[in-house]
């Protein structure tokens, strides 16, 4: 993930977003996107740098999907946001596994592991291998969990203060021990420590995100489609 050009917030009349890195894709995130209709977002797309750019939207937003579907950005996932206090969650050690904050010199050993868990996700098709998570030492609240033999197996990154789980995995041979539960306690902890008061993720339809989120208290807080626009601008517009 390599850093984009993070500019303020856009605006033209009748459309604003921020730019930021995105998540979940090689592209540019358009947080907070809203358009009165197809003049206001061509004004908008209008001042921004090369695509890729990413959008998060409501899936229920049908006037804004067709809205951004007319300008050629496509559906490349979709699933539900969740949330849970940060407060009250706790988890039992897993046997033989720690749980240590993320140093950029395991990126190796990070990047086969993360080619393993999130093989077959469609945020980890958009950002591919390595993600650039590998660099992300530091930022935010970054943890993996380790064998005692040093094997990465798992690992959570999440915003601070806001408590954004945007980066969570283990590998298949480690799952249901209890490995994930640890890495989203130990965020909780992160989150709490800089006065955060909420955890968040986004459950990927298709995948047991929303059943493992569920089991950990989690809610669902509403439907999300994640739409990219790849091509160069006048080629599509
Ligand atoms: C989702 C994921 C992180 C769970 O990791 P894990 O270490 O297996 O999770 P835990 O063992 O801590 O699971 C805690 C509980 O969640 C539930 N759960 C976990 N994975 C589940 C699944 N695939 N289906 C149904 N329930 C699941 C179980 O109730 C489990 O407790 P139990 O095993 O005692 O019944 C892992 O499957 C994964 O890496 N998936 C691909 C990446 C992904 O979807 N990331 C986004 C996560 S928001």
């Amino acid at each position: 993930m390599e850093t984009p050009p993070v500019g303020p917030a856009v605006n033209a009349p009748g459309a604003t977003c921020r730019l930021g890195p995105s998540p979940t894709a090689l592209a540019i995130r358009l947080e907070g996107l809203q358009a009165r209709d197809g003049a206001a977002l061509d004004a908008l797309l209008d001042q921004l740098s090369e695509p890729p750019w990413d959008v998060e939207i409501d899936g229920d937003d049908d006037a804004l999907r067709q809205l951004l579907e007319s300008r050629g950005f496509v559906e490349y996932a979709r699933g539900s946001l969740f949330a849970r206090s940060a407060e009250g969650l706790d988890a039992p050690r897993v046997s033989g596994i720690e749980v240590v904050p993320y140093e950029n010199q395991w990126a190796p050993a990070f990047t086969a592991a993360e080619a393993e868990a999130m093989d077959g996700l469609a945020a980890f098709r958009e950002l591919g291998s390595p993600s650039g998570y590998e660099w992300g030492a530091g930022q935010g609240s970054f943890r993996i969990a380790r064998t005692t033999e040093g094997r990465v197996v798992g690992f959570a990154h999440a915003n601070l203060p806001d408590g954004l789980i945007d980066w969570l995995g283990v590998v298949p041979g480690s799952r249901r021990a209890g490995i994930a539960r640890q890495l989203v306690a130990h965020a909780a902890r992160d989150v709490r420590a800089v006065r955060g008061t909420h955890l968040l993720a986004f459950g990927e339809d298709g995948t047991g995100a929303g059943t493992f989120l569920g089991r950990l208290g989690f809610r669902a807080r509403g439907r999300r489609v994640l739409m990219i626009y790849r091509a160069a601008p006048a080629a599509a517009r």
